[in-house]
């Protein structure tokens, strides 16, 4: 079975070495009915027209925990298998990286760091960069999966409280949002939680936004709202509803920190990814069921 790989990820020789002459790296615009299998990324678009010209496709392996970049419905449809990444070394990964936003955000360490660097700095001063501390305060974890669930179990070294919602779960969305100082998304971006923050989600005073699921669940118009009328302290985006494309108010907010997509940015995730990627291809062409279908 021929593999058509999309980009040539972090560790790539050791990661393909088990798919050997069967793999071509190219771009999705090379797919064609000579594929059998493809190993994608979250940025390629897997639509009902790709599917058109990757006629012989099987298996799709894509190169993340979320899969909303594929049409999944219609792979379905077409029996093409898909298959993602999930694995310990990214939920480390990326609860890791929540909390480093969140401690970021609490203590302004981006304006003060930038200060340091750029402003000059005159000596101690007790009143500049006074920020929230964390203990007793509440954390709340919006989806329990396994990032949530993680990031949850992190809070007890900061002495928070944790509340989590999920679909499965008997709290409430809008009164774990209202009870909690600082909110942090896990959810999968589906129809249902597509903008699940908006202009009219009511959250605690003073409280601050974390999201390192996807962009769209948050509606970026109605949290610049937000921000604006003091409704929300402040936001860390790691991934926005447009990217690349930052919306332009927020780049001016000190209390917005932006980061470009890098919560499961970490050495031992990718090469995790990857190796996970591979290992359901690997799988598949044994007749086996890959690990990790969706
Ligand atoms: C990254 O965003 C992933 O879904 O793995
Ligand atoms: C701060 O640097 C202090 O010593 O209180």
């Amino acid at each position: 079975m021929k593999i058509l790989v999309t980009y040539k990820i972090p560790f790539y020789e050791e990661v393909v070495e088990s798919l050997k002459e069967s793999v071509t790296l190219g771009k999705i615009n090379d797919l064609d009915e000579t594929y059998g299998g493809m190993l994608c990324l979250l940025t390629d678009k897997i639509t009902k027209e790709v599917l058109d010209k990757g006629k012989n496709l099987k298996i799709i392996a894509n190169y993340a925990v979320g899969y909303d970049n594929i049409d999944v419905e219609e792979c379905k449809k077409r029996n093409i298998l898909v298959t993602n990444t999930p694995c310990d070394e990214v939920n480390e990964a990326v609860s890791e990286f929540t909390w480093s936003l969140i401690l970021a955000l609490a203590r302004q360490l981006e304006p003060a760091a930038n200060f340091a660097k750029n402003v000059g700095y005159r000596g101690w001063e007790p009143d500049i960069f006074i920020g929230t501390d964390l203990k007793n305060k509440t954390l709340g974890v919006i989806g329990a999966g396994r990032i949530g669930s993680i990031v949850a179990t992190k809070a007890a070294a900061f002495g928070m409280k944790v509340i989590t919602h999920s679909r499965t779960s008997n709290t409430k969305l809008e009164e774990v949002i209202l009870s909690a100082d600082v909110v942090s998304l896990h959810v999968p971006l589906t129809p249902e939680t597509r903008h699940m923050i908006n202009s009219k989600t009511i959250f605690k005073s003073g409280a601050i936004l974390i999201n390192t699921a996807r962009g769209p669940v948050v509606d970026e118009s109605g949290l610049l709202e937000l921000l604006q009328n003091g409704s929300l302290a402040g936001a860390a985006l790691d991934v926005w509803e447009n990217e690349p494309y930052p919306r332009p108010e927020l780049i001016e907010m000190p209390n917005v920190i932006l980061t470009p997509h890098i919560a499961s940015a970490t050495k031992s995730a990718r090469l995790a990814m990857g190796k996970t990627a591979v290992a359901n291809l690997v799988a598949f062409s044994l007749g086996q069921t890959p690990p990790n279908l969706i």
